[in-house]
């Protein structure tokens, strides 16, 4: 069984796409700390983006993979890093390239393979698995979004956390993620979808559970 999470940055993908795993028994896969681990690799070694050759060559040495869904780069535990801003700011960038989606669809069906998963990310019900058995749109206002990311960077304990800067950088990627020409953030037509603006996470894993039959 593969259930299909999409939806904007901020909409609650992750927190409840894990919670509905746990409910069910089955496997979570974050999608988005896939394109933030490549992120960080071309970071960390200075690989020019806008050179696809570099990026090519690049790609071939990276290794991504997950244990207890804990994101791996090459056998190192990266959750922290691919959370931080230096990632925030280029992540829209690096998954806009058509080489970089290719391998990670690639690598996203591969680890999806004669399992029953739920994925998170943007293009899960349209490109990854159009076929998936459920699929779910989650979006909220842009305010309330912003509000989220604040929180958890208080809750993380940064304490120069903006909340007009977190807003910016959402409605940052919201722009690139949809207006990208390599498959944009999109509905998938057959999604349902769910406003997670006005309702807490349990509603909305509820919510998600209750189409599961
Ligand atoms: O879900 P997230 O915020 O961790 O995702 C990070 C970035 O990765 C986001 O800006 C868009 C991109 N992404 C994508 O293009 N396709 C996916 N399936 C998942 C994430």
């Amino acid at each position: 069984m593969i259930i299909a999470v999409d939806g904007p940055a901020g909409a609650g993908k992750s927190t409840i796409s894990k919670l509905v795993a746990k409910k069910l028994g089955i496997q979570y896969l974050d999608t988005g700390a896939m394109y933030r681990a490549v992120t960080l690799y071309f970071l960390e070694n200075n690989v020019d983006f806008s050179n696809i050759d570099e990026v090519e060559k690049n790609l071939d040495k990276i290794h991504i993979d997950f244990l207890n869904n804990i994101p791996f780069l090459n056998n190192i535990d990266v959750s922290k890093q691919i959370r931080e801003k230096n990632v925030n700011d280029n992540v829209s960038a690096v998954s806009a390239l058509a080489i970089v989606r290719e391998k990670m669809v690639d690598l996203q069906r591969k680890m999806s393979n004669n399992k029953s998963v739920i994925l998170d990310g943007r293009d899960i019900g349209t490109v990854v698995f159009p076929n998936a058995n459920y699929k779910f749109f989650l979006v909220a206002s842009v305010d309330l979004r912003a509000q989220r990311r604040y929180k958890e960077e208080l809750e993380k304990g940064n304490k120069s956390a903006n909340i007009d800067d977190i807003k910016k950088s959402i409605e940052n990627r919201d722009y690139i993620d949809s207006t990208r020409t390599v498959t944009p953030l999109k509905k998938a037509d057959d999604a349902i979808q769910i406003d997670t603006s006005y309702m807490n996470i349990e509603e909305v894993v509820e919510s998600i559970i209750s189409y599961i039959k």
